[in-house]
């Protein structure tokens, strides 16, 4: 009778309260979906066969997320604490989320930036066991069976990577799959999409890196990359596998590809599948909400500031549409939307007529020169007078104290983003921003730097762009609405709800982002505002809309709390209502 009553399946939608399973004894715990250890109850071991396979003591999960904390605070070395914290994922995928979610401030730069970045960069030699599906060019023509092997029947979003520019450290080939592992890993610790419900993919046409192609761990094809049609053939035939088993809604969300292929891909695919990238959209809307705080706290509307980026490729455009969006809808058109944005890239400043090209997408932001033609980004500064400088040209400390000077003496509250990545290639440091202004700066960057303290015993904690504010939440929204395209209004609106999130006593103290501390509920409001915006637009597919989509998207959230794996045997029978003649 037990058994027939484990087999119970109960339909879940993105969560789901009394867990079941057909899987017994030992099985049980090698699964890390299932695993508990030692938290198994006393009738969980009786009726699952794990009496004797698990010391005698019954644990809490508290105890058992002490264990680990403990033993993380012990280490000092980040790359251990990586390993030591996924290793928790491979046997107990509940205890890694609640470690996770228990102290996300401060492990979040473990699983993700920079840690991360740096375990990809050994991702062979720290190898434990394999995470998410691998593709290989030599796959061509069979993708659709790859996929068909990946355990789970109903995955919701993939994200997928091909290594070729991970982070700030390069090609990193096969060794990027850290990539979407540690970003799927933060879809459900922020915003509590199911674990079971995410694919990491890692796509290998090979690697330019030449130390990895002589690293006797390296994981993928011994080869050079591929970059001739038969590389987008492949990137082709595996977009239309993964709609073809997990259907036209599921989300794919494009990370680390080289610049080139990142906003080819984005443009070729945007139409036809439910895509995003990150790179491009999340970083345009962290930055376009960094944006908008600031002037909150200045007291400007946006469409009042002159803002100056350094940088005018794919990153500086990306954020720039976005704010010119925000200053449409701010009452600008779009002429005069453009007209407030310059940029300054390694050939001097964009405008008309220039020497060197300006392609198409960078024409509306050249305009007529300047009666003094500016030579160096200070004399741009000095020139354009600019509200707000923006730094995205990864080319190091080209904020020099003279440009910061400047922008102090013009404004009575200068922004200052120095977005480029990892810390060694932002604009300028916090330090500098803070001291060289005052205290005035708003200042935000890329990386993190730690808290500045000036002379006169003032502190300032530098706003972090980080797009784990954004992707969790858009993710979660689009899940969960049926999307089956993802407009560029929707990481506005993420950016709008994001800012809002501030409290008036934050923004006096010139915070630019709420506390990473509090991810998961501006997760959830980014994904009800989405949610909002998606069904308003007809651009949601799910149906029956769900009237209260604040209640819908919290009773879906995922929760690091065990199942038990025991019907509540006496629920049963007053559940049944009988015919009245079988009485
Ligand atoms: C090549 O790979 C090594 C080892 O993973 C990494 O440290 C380095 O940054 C990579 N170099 C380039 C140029 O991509």
């Amino acid at each position: 009778m037990f058994s027939r009553l484990r087999i119970a399946v109960a339909p879940c939608a993105l969560a789901c309260r009394g867990a079941h399973t057909k899987e017994k004894g030992k099985l049980l715990m090698l699964n890390p979906r299932t695993n508990k250890g030692m938290a198994f109850t006393l009738k969980e071991r009786q009726m699952l066969g794990l009496q004797g396979l698990l010391p005698p003591k019954i644990e809490t999960q508290d105890i058992q997320a002490m264990r680990f904390h403990r033993n993380l605070a012990k280490m000092t070395d980040p790359l251990e604490k990586y390993i030591y914290i996924m290793g928790i994922q491979e046997r107990n995928e509940k205890l890694f989320y609640r470690v996770l979610q228990d102290d996300i401030e401060r492990l979040m730069p473990i699983v993700y930036t920079p840690t991360v970045g740096l375990a990809c960069t050994h991702y062979g030699h720290i190898f434990r066991r394999p995470k998410g599906l691998f593709i290989a060019i030599t796959d061509r023509g069979h993708v659709r069976s790859i996929i068909g092997n990946w355990p789970e029947n109903d995955v919701k979003a993939v994200v997928v990577t091909d290594g070729e520019r991970i982070l700030g450290l390069g090609d990193l080939g096969v060794y990027g799959m850290g990539i979407p592992v540690g970003k799927l890993c933060l879809y459900t610790a922020c915003a509590g999409i199911r674990p079971d419900k995410c694919l990491p993919v890692c796509i290998d046409v090979g690697t330019d890196n030449q130390t990895l192609l002589q690293d006797p761990f390296y994981m993928g094809l011994y080869q050079k990359r591929d970059r001739s049609q038969l590389y987008d053939d492949l990137i082709d035939e595996f977009m239309e596998a993964i709609i073809d088993r997990y259907g036209q809604s599921t989300l794919i969300q494009f990370e680390d590809f080289g610049n080139h292929n990142a906003f080819r891909f984005l443009r070729k695919y945007r139409e036809k599948y439910c895509t995003f990238n990150d790179d491009i959209q999340g970083t345009a809307a962290v930055a376009l909400a960094g944006l908008l705080a600031a002037q909150k706290v200045i007291g400007k509307p946006l469409t009042e500031h002159r803002i100056l980026f350094l940088g005018a490729g794919e990153a500086a455009l990306g954020i720039a549409n976005l704010i010119i969006m925000a200053m449409v809808e701010g009452g600008l058109s779009m002429e005069e939307a453009h007209k407030k944005i310059w940029m300054f890239d390694k050939f001097g400043l964009l405008v008309q007529g220039r020497e060197q090209k300006v392609d198409a997408n960078q024409e509306p932001f050249s305009h007529p020169a300047p009666d003094q033609m500016p030579k160096t980004f200070l004399d741009a500064v000095n020139v354009l007078q600019p509200s707000a400088i923006i730094g995205v040209a990864g080319a190091g400390r080209l904020f020099s104290h003279d440009v910061i000077q400047a922008m102090g003496s013009i404004n009575q509250r200068p922004i200052i983003f120095a977005l480029s990545n990892p810390t060694a290639k932002a604009e300028c440091t916090a330090e500098d921003a803070y001291t060289l202004t005052e205290g005035r700066c708003l200042f935000a960057s890329g990386s993190p730097f730690e808290p500045v303290k000036l002379s006169d015993g003032r502190v300032f904690r530098p706003g972090q762009g980080n797009n784990a504010y954004i992707f969790p939440g858009v993710a979660l929204a689009v899940v969960l609405s049926g999307v089956r395209h993802i407009s560029d209004k929707v990481f506005l609106e993420a950016a709008k709800t994001l800012t809002a999130q501030l409290s008036e006593e934050e923004l006096s103290q010139g915070r630019l982002y709420p506390r990473l501390s509090n991810i998961r509920e501006v997760s959830i409001n980014i994904a009800v505002k989405v949610m909002e915006y998606l069904y308003a637009n007809h651009m949601a597919f799910h149906y029956p809309e769900p009237k209260d989509k604040n209640q819908y998207i919290r009773s879906n959230v995922w929760s690091n709390e065990y199942d038990s794996f025991l019907p509540d045997l006496y629920d049963w029978p007053a559940s049944i209502s009988y015919p009245p003649k079988m009485q």
